[in-house]
């Protein structure tokens, strides 16, 4: 087992493209790191270069405190799972498992028991004799992380290993890869796009953007401190709700309210223990953020939010989905530029935002109808509207 540090890395490919910017980033030993981003933003690239399959541009890479920049894939200890793990179709699962043992000369007796040992993991014992093409899609995934078990490395990498399967089986295999690799306790360093993936299996997750990291926490701290606008927006599904905004001018007992729109509504004091920088934006544009869940539809009990913490909005969709309902409305305020290229927001609309509330199942919210729902203000996020960093402290 060993750490995995990357120290001001850097990737120019030929053509000049700079794909990794000065990625400082280090995997503790026996953790799950999940680096996160969107489809083209570095992180192959970034993984490529820990697995010593592309060459680093600048910056030094340690693995188990020894500098490893130029040192071969095959000499750095660790064992790669890709998206498409190609097995050997005419091999059958045992000889799969193994073949990486085969090549290095282990001896026969030493193979047998580590593949059965990897098996048992796996769950696979039943179907050591088997052919890739007789197993589930999920069954052969799991021989790519047999092949690379048996390898007993000091770290794994995996790059987006669960993306060729359906749905189900993804979530499925999504805890089965976290519990083995909790059990087995080997440094992990796992690439993926999707930030459910990201949130439920890292210990720790780092976000990735056009080859810049933003932000290396554990999940929850990512989702309820975001530190810019970027990492706001990519985190959490639904996304936050964000767009511009004015603060007002603090009245006579020192009360802020935001602009929704041309509605105001008032900042619950609490904000200003969390967010102590916050005052000095009153009288100020800012990026306001409101996640789906902290909207509340005030006609039921126990949301016990103040008139001046309601909004009156136009619901034009409402999606039941039994344990939540997703209300849909429209804001007359212009929307953020968060940087996502998977947002939807309507950039053509430019007074306009589109806002999601996950309300309780048991709301009355209808569509075509004008619902009063309540913000919890206390949770509210707030970006500088020039840098579009987290106003904190
Ligand atoms: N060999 C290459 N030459 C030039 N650009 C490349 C090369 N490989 C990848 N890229 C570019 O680098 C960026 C990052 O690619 P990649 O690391 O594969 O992203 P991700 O894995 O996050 O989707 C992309 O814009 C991609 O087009
Ligand atoms: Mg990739």
């Amino acid at each position: 087992m060993a750490e995995i540090v990357l120290d001001h890395i850097e990737k120019v490919y030929p053509n000049g493209f700079r794909a990794v910017h000065d990625l400082s980033l280090e995997v503790r030993e026996g953790e799950f790191l999940v680096l996160v981003g969107p489809s083209g933003c570095g992180k192959s690239t970034a993984l490529r270069m820990v697995a010593g399959l592309e060459e680093i541009t600048s910056g030094e890479l340690r693995i188990g405190g020894r500098l490893v920049n130029d040192t071969p894939p095959k000499d750095r200890d660790i064992a790669m799972v890709f998206q498409n793990y190609a097995l050997y179709p005419h091999m059958t699962v045992f000889d799969n498992i193994g073949f990486a043992l085969k090549l290095r000369k282990v001896p026969k007796d030493e193979i047998d028991r580590r593949v059965r040992e990897a098996a048992k993991i796996l769950e696979l014992e039943e179907n050591l004799d088997r052919k890739p093409g007789q197993l589930s899609g999920g069954q052969r995934q799991r021989v790519a992380m047999g092949r690379a078990i048996v390898r007993q490395p000091a770290a794994f990498l995996m790059d987006e290993p669960l993306s060729n399967l359906d749905a189900k089986l993804r979530v499925q295999m999504r805890a089965e890869i976290a519990r083995i690799q909790r059990n087995l306790g080997v440094t992990t360093l796992y690439v993926t796009h999707d930030q459910v993936e990201a949130m439920t299996m890292g210990d720790r997750v780092a976000v990735l953007q056009a080859g810049v990291l933003q932000q290396v926490d554990a999940p929850q701290t990512l989702y309820d401190h975001p530190v810019n606008l970027f990492v706001a927006a990519f985190i959490g599904s639904p996304s936050m709700n964000l767009f511009e905004s004015e603060l007002s001018e603090p009245d006579a007992d020192g009360g802020i309210t935001v602009a929704f729109g041309s509605q105001p509504v008032a900042l619950d004091p609490a904000i200003f223990e969390s967010r102590p920088q916050l005052r000095s934006y009153a009288g100020r544009r800012v990026i306001a953020g409101v996640r789906p869940e902290d909207v509340d539809d005030i006609t039921l009990d126990g949301s016990g939010l103040p008139p001046e913490q309601h909004v009156r909005a136009e619901i034009e969709l409402v999606e039941a989905l039994g344990s939540e309902i997703m209300a849909h409305f429209t804001i007359d305020a212009a929307a953020a530029q968060t940087g996502d290229p998977d947002a939807i927001d309507d950039v053509g609309a430019s007074e306009q935002t589109k806002c999601v509330a996950r309300l309780d199942p048991h709301s009355s919210v209808r569509l075509g109808e004008t619902a009063t729902l309540g913000v919890h203000t206390a949770r509210m996020h707030f970006f500088d509207i020039d840098t579009g960093e987290g106003i904190w402290d």
